[in-house]
Formats: C-alpha cells, structure tokens, sequence
C-alpha cells in the first residue's frame, strides 16, 4: 500500500502546474452510477491539471522518483471505475481536460491530430464542419475525452462499421511513467517496423502511460442516412432481420441496436420529451441506421428494402423510417439516454458482454435463467449493440425503492451470468474494460499465461507500479 505524499511533496507536485491547477484533498465520484460499494468514487489528496505534454512529463518523472501513484482521469464517464483513486487518499489525479487543442487537421490524408482532453462530441463537430466524418460515438459523447476513449478502447453505436477507438487511432503521443515522451504521431496507415507499440497504450486504462494526443482517422461524411426503428417478437427474429440488413446493406449498415421494451419504457418514464417511437408494443426493438457514400435516394432505397423483406418474412411487429432529421435525432437521444434512464428504477448487476452475433438469442434465453435461479424478483434491462454481438446486460432489483441489499447478489449474479457468456466463448467485457470493477475475475478466469504477460509488459513499462494501481492486472 501506498503512503500518502507528504505536504512537501504535493506542493512539489502543485508547483509543476501552478496553484491554479492543483486542487487539494478532492472526493471523485462518478455521476453516471449508483453504487454503494465505493468502486465508482475515490479520495484524492492533489488533482493536476497539467497545460502541457512537458508538465504531465515532469510529473510522472517525479512520481516515479517519489513512488507516488497517479490516476489519469479524462470525462470521467468510465463504468467501471478505472478513473478514481483509492479511498485511503494515496493516489494523485491527474486531469487531462487543458490539453484539448487540435494540433493538425489534415483533410486530404483524411486524419486529425486531437489532444486527449478534447471532448468527444467537440472533436465530432469539428469533423462535421469540415464535411468530415469521426464515428465513434457514444452516449457519453459530451463529457468523455479522446485520451479516455483511447484508454478505455470504446465501442460505442458505430463499432459495426467504423471499429473501436483502437482501429480509428494512427498515431499516438505517450508519456512514459519514466517522464519519458513516447511521440509516435505518424500518419501513416501502413507501417511495419517493428512491435506496434502504440496499441499497448490503447486499452491499457492508465496503467501503462498517459496518453497525451492522437493521430486520428476522419472519414467522408455519408451522402445520405436513414435511421429505422423497428419492433419485433423476439431476440430470434432481430437476429434474422440483422441477417437480411447486413446482406441488402453491406458496408452501409452503419448501425444495429437491440432494446428490450422495458428499457424503451424506462427512457419514457424518467427521461423528459420522449415517447414512444412505435404505434404499438413490441417485446424487443431495433434501432438501424444506414449510410450511403452515394446518395440519399440510395440510403432510402436500402432502408425501404430492409423492412419490406422484414415484413414479408413476418419478422417486423411494427416499424418506421424516420421521416426528419429531427426524427432521427429523438431516435438516438431515445437509445443513448438507457444508461441514465435505468438508475431510478434501482440497484442494477451490469454486464456488458460479447458473443459471437449468432449466439444472442441463446445468451439471452440463457442468462435470464441464470439471473431468475440468484433472485426470482429480479428484472433483466438489456440493450446494447447486437451487431457486435454486444450486450448491455442488466439484472435490476424488483422495482421499488433503491435496495443497496441487492448489491449483495453481485458476486452470484455476475458469475451465474458470465459463466453463460464463457459456456459461449464470449468476453466479460466487451467494451468499457476491466478497471476496478472487473479486475478480480479477470484475474480469476482470464488464462494464467496472458496475466502473467500483461504483467511482465506492466512491470517492464512501470517499474515503481505508479500507473493507475489495482485497475487491469
Ligand atoms: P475516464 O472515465 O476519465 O477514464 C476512463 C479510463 O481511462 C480510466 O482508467 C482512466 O484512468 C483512463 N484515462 C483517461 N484519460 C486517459 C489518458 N489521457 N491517458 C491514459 N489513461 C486515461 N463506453 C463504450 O465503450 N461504449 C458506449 O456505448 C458507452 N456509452 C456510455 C454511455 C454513458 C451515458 C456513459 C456514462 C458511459 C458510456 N460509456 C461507453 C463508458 C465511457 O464513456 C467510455 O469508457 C469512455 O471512453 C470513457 O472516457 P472518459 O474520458 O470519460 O474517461
Ligand atoms: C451504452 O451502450 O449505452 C453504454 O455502453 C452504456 C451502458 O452500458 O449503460
Ligand atoms: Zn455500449
């Protein structure tokens, strides 16, 4: 464990950014969950808001001298606790929302270079504006950071055709925990020298470096998108409507949603100015979008396609293309509010799971069972992002009042549900990471071969173990 740094040492620390960046003795909590547990809050001594690349360099240097830890912290929207410090006040915050700048905006290699504290949806409408596309996209897009979306390797609603922030990323800008600047902001889209060592940072959640700017890909922006909503009987027929998307649309399936109703009717019920997008119920909902590089005429034609060939096979209860680009956004405001729209509906188990797209149906049927045989009461919310065989999978208390006893499940209720996921090959973690909150059982069930590798790597980068300590391995 740890000692906290005495007061020599955090004036130390506050004099590398100035008084105005150093905040003294600060709680962190993250306000996207509920969770008694403590695993999403923390108690730090120093935040650090460093202005640039040579202060995050002169403080991680100092770090390593003084075996201080350090907690890189971005939008803070992580859910799985990967961005607080511990309890006991030891760890120091360093904050990357100051270097937000665009350093190259590089339209005809199709690439820009962002700073990790610029905000997702910023860097989004940058893009927009120069008639450019940046696709990931998150519900969390107005407060996460390009540093947190690179460290976390998110997913998102766009992973099915654009990929994870992993495959958008060229280049990268580290800092070392050694202080060392490790500048590998290439552009280039082929290079073979050597370990691809930028993809280590990638994912990594804090614990090998922090990461300080990117080189990222920009895509032309589609000529034309449509965005269908759909109601279908069961997680069975949104897969074979899945099949018949991805066959009539190909590489302009831009994105594939699954919502179970209740979760449709929780963003109704405690999230203002929705309603409901169907005429009628439906157990399950779909939410596709389709990008043409061609033409709207084009992008209409597949959606058109898509639903007739749905209805003839009877696989669609009800459904519509959205007929406004105001439509369209109160279509994916509806999707990217699920997170929030659980939390008054009490204690929540969470998953957040992949299995090969095939397999949903059966994971689904499968888990509800694991989930009825822990507590019998207990609800299942699942969403998430079917085309990556991505689900959000969520065992909530009986409804009522918030029941923090609930929480107690957690253990059972976790394995019971990840067990169905490795019956099926699946992962534990399909996109938010492991951080605090999975760490256990990722040393618990990942093979022993590939923990002990992750943490010969970590004790090769962070020899005095100051990154991000008990987050990953
Ligand atoms: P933080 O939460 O601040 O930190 C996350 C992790 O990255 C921590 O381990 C932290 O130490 C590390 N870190 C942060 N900045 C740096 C840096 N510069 N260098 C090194 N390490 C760093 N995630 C998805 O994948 N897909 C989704 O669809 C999705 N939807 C979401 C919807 C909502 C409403 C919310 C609240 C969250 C959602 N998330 C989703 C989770 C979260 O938004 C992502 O994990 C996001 O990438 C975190 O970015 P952040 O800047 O908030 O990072
Ligand atoms: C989402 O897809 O909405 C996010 O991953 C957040 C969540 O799982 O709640
Ligand atoms: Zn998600």
């Amino acid at each position: 464990m740890l000692e906290r740094p005495s007061e020599a040492v955090l004036d130390a620390f506050a004099a590398i950014v100035g008084p105005a960046y150093a905040l003294r003795e600060t709680d962190t909590v993250a306000p996207y969950v509920t969770d008694p547990r403590g695993l999403f809050s923390g108690r730090t001594p120093l935040v650090l808001r460093p202005g640039s690349v040579e202060e995050v360099s002169r403080i991680l240097r100092l770090a390593t001298e003084m075996k201080i830890a350090v907690v890189p912290q971005g939008g803070n929207t992580g859910l799985v606790g990967g961005q607080h410090p511990d309890a006991g006040g030891t760890e120091i915050v360093l904050s990357l929302g100051r270097l937000d700048r665009i350093r190259e905006l590089d339209l005809r290699s199709g690439v820009v270079v962002a700073e990790a504290g610029i905000i997702l949806q910023r860097l989004r409408d940058i893009a927009d504006a120069q008639d450019k596309l940046f696709p990931l996209s998150l519900g969390s897009q107005g407060s996460c950071q390009i540093g947190g979306n690179l460290s976390s390797n998110a997913g998102g609603t766009s992973v099915l055709a654009y990929g994870n922030a992993r495959d958008l990323c060229l280049g990268l800008e580290v800092v070392l925990p050694t202080g060392e600047v490790f500048d590998d902001l290439r552009k280039l889209r082929k290079d073979n020298t050597g370990y691809d060592l930028k993809n280590l940072f990638i994912g990594a959640e804090g614990t090998l470096g922090v990461i300080t700017a990117a080189v990222l890909k920009l895509f032309p922006k589609p000529r034309g998108r449509e965005t269908i909503w759909l109601g279908v009987a069961s997680p069975g027929d949104a897969l074979a409507l899945f099949e018949i998307a991805s066959a009539t649309a190909a590489g302009a399936l831009t994105g594939f949603e699954l919502m179970q109703e209740c979760v449709v009717d929780f963003v109704i019920k405690h999230m203002h100015g929705h309603r409901p997008p169907l005429a009628s119920a439906a157990p399950w909902h779909i939410l596709v979008e389709i990008s043409s590089g061609r033409s709207a005429d084009d992008a209409r034609g597949l959606a058109e396609e898509i639903v007739a060939a749905g209805f003839e096979r009877g696989l669609i209860l009800d459904g519509t293309i959205a007929e406004s680009l105001a439509q369209t956004a109160e279509f994916w405001r509806m999707r990217e509010s699920m997170t929030e729209a659980q939390r008054p509906e009490g204690a929540s188990i969470k998953h957040d799971i992949s299995v090969p797209v095939a397999d949903i149906p059966r994971f689904i049927e499968e888990a509800a069972r694991a989930v009825a045989s822990v507590c019998p009461d207990a609800r299942v919310v699942c969403f998430g992002h079917m085309g990556d065989g991505n689900l959000h999978y969520n065992a909530t208390q009986p409804a009522g009042a918030f029941d923090a006893s609930f929480l107690d499940l957690y253990p059972v209720m976790n394995k019971a549900v990840h067990d169905v996921v490795r019956s099926l090959s699946g992962s534990i973690s399909a996109e938010h990471g492991i951080g605090r909150m999975k760490r256990q059982e990722l040393l618990e069930t990942a093979p022993p071969v590939a923990i002990n590798l992750m943490r010969r790597l970590k004790d090769a980068v962070d020899p005095a173990g100051i990154m991000n300590p008990g987050k990953v391995v």
